[in-house]
């Protein structure tokens, strides 16, 4: 099958991706519950990695983090819808594989509904990488129960997105996390619209205390 780079595809998406049932739908209850934990952790810094089109890094900034907060995202697309929606992020354009943010930087890293489309293993890596010593990653993302339905949902969709796309199950998840150096601390279940179909889990990791 050819595959089409990632960004491509988000470059034409981005015109529509704010649509409010999708937003409703998608992506509304993993950020609320990310903002949630983030709150307890009274960050001075957070950097939004496959931010898109900047809906949360723009809320982050405007509730939790004044002038604290950067987004990245490897579309041009999206990054321009989000440098319309907010000056007080800063916006960049980088691969979570290879993070163009200085090493030990951060303060928390959160990351909604994109990590599917990641190298997993490198993401990871450099979500610690530019964590402070202690800080926290919070990735939010669709975990099939099983094996077997992560196997499916993979075929499905990296079919239907003619990208390669990964959906770990939630003990997939611990261990790349962990494999990277992260104590998990927690892996929420999200209430979303689909949860009776497949859960969609925040997972919380703590970067090694130095
Ligand atoms: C479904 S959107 C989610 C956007 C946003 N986090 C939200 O919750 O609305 C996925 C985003 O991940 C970005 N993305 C995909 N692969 C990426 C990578 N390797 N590095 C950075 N961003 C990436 C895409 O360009 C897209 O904007």
């Amino acid at each position: 099958m050819p595959e089409v780079d990632v960004h491509r595809i988000f470059d034409r998406f981005a015109h529509i991706y704010d649509t409010g049932w999708l937003q409703r739908a998608l992506y509304a209850a993993v950020q609320e519950r990310a903002l949630a934990e983030l709150r307890a952790l009274h960050p001075q810094s957070v950097l939004d990695v496959g931010c898109g089109t900047g809906i949360f890094a723009a809320r982050l900034d405007r509730e939790l983090v004044p002038g604290g907060v950067a987004g990245c995202d490897l579309s041009g697309g999206m990054l321009a819808e989000a440098a319309a929606r907010s000056r007080g992020v800063g916006w960049v354009r980088g691969d979570s594989a290879r993070l163009p943010v200085r090493t030990g930087s951060v303060d928390a890293v959160v990351c909604t509904q994109a990590f599917h489309f990641f190298d997993q293993p490198a993401a990871w890596a450099e979500f610690r990488r530019v964590l402070i010593p202690g800080g926290l990653a919070l990735v939010g993302m669709i975990n099939p129960r099983t094996e077997g339905g992560s196997r499916l949902l993979n075929r499905v969709s990296t079919a239907t997105a003619k990208t390669r796309v990964n959906w770990p199950t939630t003990p997939e998840m611990r261990r790349l996390a962990t494999d990277a150096g992260f104590e998990v601390t927690a892996q929420h279940e999200v209430d979303w619209r689909f949860r009776r179909t497949v859960p969609l889990v925040l997972t919380v990791g703590r970067a090694p205390a130095a």
